[in-house]
This record gives C-alpha cells, structure tokens and sequence, in this order.
C-alpha cells in the first residue's frame, strides 16, 4: 500500500472510532475523533493517563480556531497565522460543544496544526480535530518513530502510519492565551524569541524552574528508567558516571573518550540535531539496562531550552 492509500484508511478508521498513531514533525501522536467520546476515552486508557490530563486537539490550521475556541484571542490568532503549521499549540477557552473530556474537563481546549505532510493529509482526509497526546504509554519516553510506537503500544493501537524520525524530536511549545500576557506552559519546537517577534512584546513563563506548568505535564514523561543526572561538562559528566556505581552512561554533544564500563551515547552539538536524537538516546539508555545516566545539554538557545527543560524534569523525575 503507498501512502496516500494508508492515510485515507486511517481517516476511515479515525472515523471509525479507531485509534490512530501518526507522525508528527515533533513526536508521534496517538489519535482519536476528537468528538468521540468513547475514542477518546479509549486513548486514555490505551496510554494510562489519569483522566484529568488534559490532551491537544490536532487541526488543519487557523481556520479551525473559532470551532473549538470561544472566544479566539488576537493574540492566538496572530501567533497560529505566522507558526503554524508548526510545533506550536495554543491554549484558548473552550467552545461549548466541545466535549470536556477531551480537555481532562479543564474549560481551557488546546489547538495544534502539525507541520508534518502526513499529519495534514491525514488531517484533511479525515476532516476533523484529532486529540492526541503523545503515542507512548503514560510516563514513558515519547516515540520519534513508527517502531518506537509498535514498541511501546503494541496491539492496543489500531493502525500506525509510519512518516520516519520525527524531524523536531521534542514536543511542541504550549502557550495559553487566555489572559493578557501570553504565557508559555511549556518550552518546545518553537523559541520564546520567536513567538515575541510575532506578538511584539514579551511572553511570560520562560522556562526555567519557576515557570507556571501545564496542567498534566509531570517530570516522569519524559524520563527513561535511568536516573538522569545533568552534568555542566563533559568532564563532570564522565567524574559523575565512573563515581555513580551500577551501570552507568554519559549522554553527551559530541563523541569523547569514556572510562572502560561507561556507556557513550552521542545526541548532536547542534541544538535542532540534539533535539532530535535525545528521546531516541533516552529510549537506548533503557534498552542498555542503565541505572545512571549523566547527561550535558545543549547550549540553551533556541530549541536548546526545550532539551534542557526535558533533561531538567527527567532529572527531577528520578530525584
Ligand atoms: O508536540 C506535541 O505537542 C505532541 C504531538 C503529538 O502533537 N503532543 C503532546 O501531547 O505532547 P501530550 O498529551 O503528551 O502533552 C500535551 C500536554 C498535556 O500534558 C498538557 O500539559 C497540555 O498539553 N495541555 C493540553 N490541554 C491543555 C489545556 N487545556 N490547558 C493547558 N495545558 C493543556
Ligand atoms: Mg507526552
């Protein structure tokens, strides 16, 4: 079967009330009919999320806002004209006949238009908002790829498309809309920088360790079973991982030479590149059997702020 054929099965089986995991250009999405309140509550089954996280609603683009959200913030809408589609999910106030469910019963709907071409024509084939978090069981490390997915869900999703590794790696930036100043809940594929050259002024909630969180967001998503320890150097991280005892491993920017037991495992010294290998490296660091795992971000710039903010809460999840 070629592509298209694929993605018009899964908009049958979406329309179905099947569950459905497609790529996106940050992680795989486990997708339901948004308005399906049975799918949807299939897909927090499926992924053992407590029913009061809330999930983002996938859409076609800026058009779809007044459908979901009532009312549509300027700001929302000039931040979705000039980044979407993209790694960026908008938070607005909830439209009346959408179902609370879908929003873990919060008043608040997120919105999202992927960039991913399969995720648009899945999108436009099937005509509808797609809730979906990402397609791992709840507490797991997101999926980059279509294995991933089959890895972590098995048979319990009915249908994976399969678009490759993830072009951006981690999730999207989530900013609420509904007050007067926009505040980012949390860092993503989109900078901070980017969205106050949209909105001519500063966003509130910059990442950092008292940065308001999304409701659901726990530290343990985006944690391996390592403990992850984040280290300044490459030579504080080697001291940290040869002293730590047990099956130890250092995640690094750039290949070094690593003491005999340490495992070596290589994200990119680029930010983007870093993105999108760290939860593969964070997946293999489970597959390694690692007890520790002493990671150095990236520099803290653009996308370096999202990989820092996930290895910080896998820090903490651990702690
Ligand atoms: O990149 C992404 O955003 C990926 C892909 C699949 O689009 N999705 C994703 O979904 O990361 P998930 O469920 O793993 O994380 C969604 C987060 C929730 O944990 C919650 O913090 C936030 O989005 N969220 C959803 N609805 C919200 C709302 N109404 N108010 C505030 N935060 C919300
Ligand atoms: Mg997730």
């Amino acid at each position: 079967m070629d592509d298209r054929t694929h993605v018009l099965d899964a908009a049958a089986a979406l329309a179905r009330g099947e569950l459905v995991a497609f790529p996106t250009e940050t992680v795989y999405g486990l997708g339901a009919d948004a308005f399906n309140t049975e799918a949807v509550a299939r897909v927090y089954a499926v992924k053992g999320r407590p029913i009061d996280h809330p999930l983002i609603v996938h859409v076609a683009g800026t058009e779809d806002l007044g459908h979901f959200a009532e009312p549509v913030p300027a700001s929302a809408l000039r931040l979705t004209e000039a980044l979407w589609p993209g790694p960026l999910t908008v938070v607005m106030r909830r439209a009346g006949h959408v179902p609370a469910a879908v929003a873990g019963g919060q008043p608040t709907i997120a919105l999202r238009a992927p960039a991913h071409p399969m995720a648009q024509d899945l999108l436009e084939a099937f005509g509808g908002g797609i809730a979906a978090p990402s397609a791992n069981r709840f507490g797991r490390v997101s999926p980059t790829t279509a294995a991933d997915v089959r890895a972590d869900l098995g048979d319990d999703v009915d249908l994976v498309l399969d678009g490759g590794l993830c072009r951006v790696g981690v999730e999207s930036t989530i900013v609420d809309c509904t007050g007067d100043q926009v505040v980012v809940l949390r860092p993503g594929g989109v900078t901070a920088e980017a969205l106050e050259d949209v909105l001519g002024e500063p966003v509130g909630g910059r990442a950092g360790p008292g940065a308001p969180a999304a409701p659901g967001t726990l530290d343990a998503h985006y944690a391996p079973r390592a403990r992850v320890v984040v280290a300044h150097t490459v030579e504080e991280a080697l001291v940290r991982a040869t002293e730590g005892g047990g099956r130890a491993g250092v995640l690094l920017p750039r290949a070094a030479e690593v003491p005999a037991g340490v495992a070596l495992l290589v994200a990119d010294d680029d930010p983007a590149g870093y993105a999108r290998l760290l939860y593969a490296r964070l997946r293999r660091a489970d597959q390694l059997g690692l007890e520790l795992l002493v990671a150095v971000a990236p520099a803290e710039e653009g996308i370096g702020v999202a990989v820092a903010d996930r290895l910080r809460r896998a820090a903490r999840a651990g702690a």
